[in-house]
């Protein structure tokens, strides 16, 4: 089978198309024919060598895909050979065939194409846990949102829109900023031009916001949490801010790592603020409540509340070129590559 393999830590160009042996699907395993591969930031992370846990080149990475069961092993429940599915893997889905848990997979409903699916799960179930899990987001209460137009934060308007949330929305440029009103954002930043921690103590009367989701990090986490209000939660679950256009500078991490807040811990108490982190790919195995917020998801995508924005399609053999898009943050909505 073809793969996508990361032949050696670097730009996009080390990632090779290359003839793989067809993997064995072992206990509780599945092997799916995949269709269409979501590219996820993590991707980036994983090709740079600085995501957690990856393994040493070479090796194929992907971690979201949608796709028919062509085989499954023993001891599986729930899936059959010739199911549409769209799921997630520890690496492994830039191929013709991915091995994965059956655990890990969810059917597609029937009006999902298999570009959707494969668009569909990271970004919604981070928007979801981030938001709802984790900040148990009110009506009514402040939201501050950054890389609103990417696919987590695309996602993440119309859950907090959906919940009533009234939501500060910040982008890098204008076309971005668009995407993100059409999608239900009540305040617009473009940072590049204004600074958001004025512009939101400027439009909330001083009272800041009630809720973060940053996904940037660096001295953008330092703003945000001076923004939040009594009873605030800051949600932080990624560090866009440490990567460079094309590679990883040591020198741009260092200093991104420097300008993150220092926070002293008795201030959590007297500020009555929260700080949570998460990464998805460290709760794979928390399966029931995957399961949970796939059924939500799900009837919420199935009555039209949230849609998977797909900003652009590249074909298998342009991996690499859809590896510096999405590195160059001109993207919007998600990155999917088509088989
Ligand atoms: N912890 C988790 O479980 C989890 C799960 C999913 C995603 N994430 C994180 O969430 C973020 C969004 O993921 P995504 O896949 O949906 O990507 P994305 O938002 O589609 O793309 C990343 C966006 O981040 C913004 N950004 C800000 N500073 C940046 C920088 N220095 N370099 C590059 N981009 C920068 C850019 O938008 P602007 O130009 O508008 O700033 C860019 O388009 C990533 O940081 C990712 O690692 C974490």
């Amino acid at each position: 089978m073809k793969a996508a393999v990361i032949t050696k830590f670097g730009p996009p160009g080390v990632l090779k198309i290359q003839d793989l042996p067809m993997p064995e699907p072992g206990e509780g395993e599945v092997l799916v024919r995949v269709k269409v591969i979501g590219l996820n930031f993590a991707d980036i992370f994983a090709r740079l060598g600085v995501y957690p846990g990856i393994p040493d080149p070479p090796f194929v990475p992907g971690i979201e895909f949608a796709g028919i069961v062509e085989t499954v092993g023993k001891k599986v429940r729930g899936v059959r050979k010739g199911d549409r599915v769209f799921g997630f893997s520890r690496q492994g889905a830039y191929a013709e065939v991915v091995k994965t848990r059956a655990d890990y997979l969810t059917r597609i409903p029937k009006k999902m194409t298999f570009h959707q699916a494969a668009a569909f799960s990271v970004a919604s179930f981070s928007a979801y846990h981030g938001l709802v899990t984790l900040a148990n987001i009110k009506r009514n209460e402040k939201l501050l949102l950054h890389a609103a137009a990417g696919g987590v934060g695309t996602m993440a308007i119309q859950i907090a829109r959906h919940l009533g949330a009234e939501i500060f929305a910040t982008a890098g440029s204008a076309s971005k900023l668009e995407v993100a009103r059409k999608l239900g954002a009540d305040h617009l930043v473009n940072y590049r031009a204004e600074d958001f921690a004025d512009v939101i103590r400027r439009e909330s009367n001083g009272y800041g916001v009630d809720v973060v989701l940053d996904s940037v990090g660096g001295s953008v986490f330092r703003k945000g949490w001076n923004l939040l209000a009594p009873m605030g939660r800051y949600v932080l679950f990624g560090f866009a801010a440490m990567t460079g256009k094309r590679s990883i500078s040591k020198v741009k991490m260092l200093m991104e790592s420097a300008r993150v807040a220092v926070i002293f811990p008795p201030s959590l108490v007297s500020r009555n603020v929260s700080l949570i982190g998460f990464n998805l790919y460290f709760l794979a195995h928390k399966v029931e409540l995957f399961k949970r917020v796939a059924k939500v998801l799900i009837r919420w995508y199935e009555k039209g509340i949230i849609k998977t924005q797909i900003g652009s399609v590249y074909r298998f053999d342009q991996i690499a070129s859809a590896h510096e898009f999405l590195q160059s943050r001109k993207s919007v909505g998600k990155v999917v590559v088509e088989l």
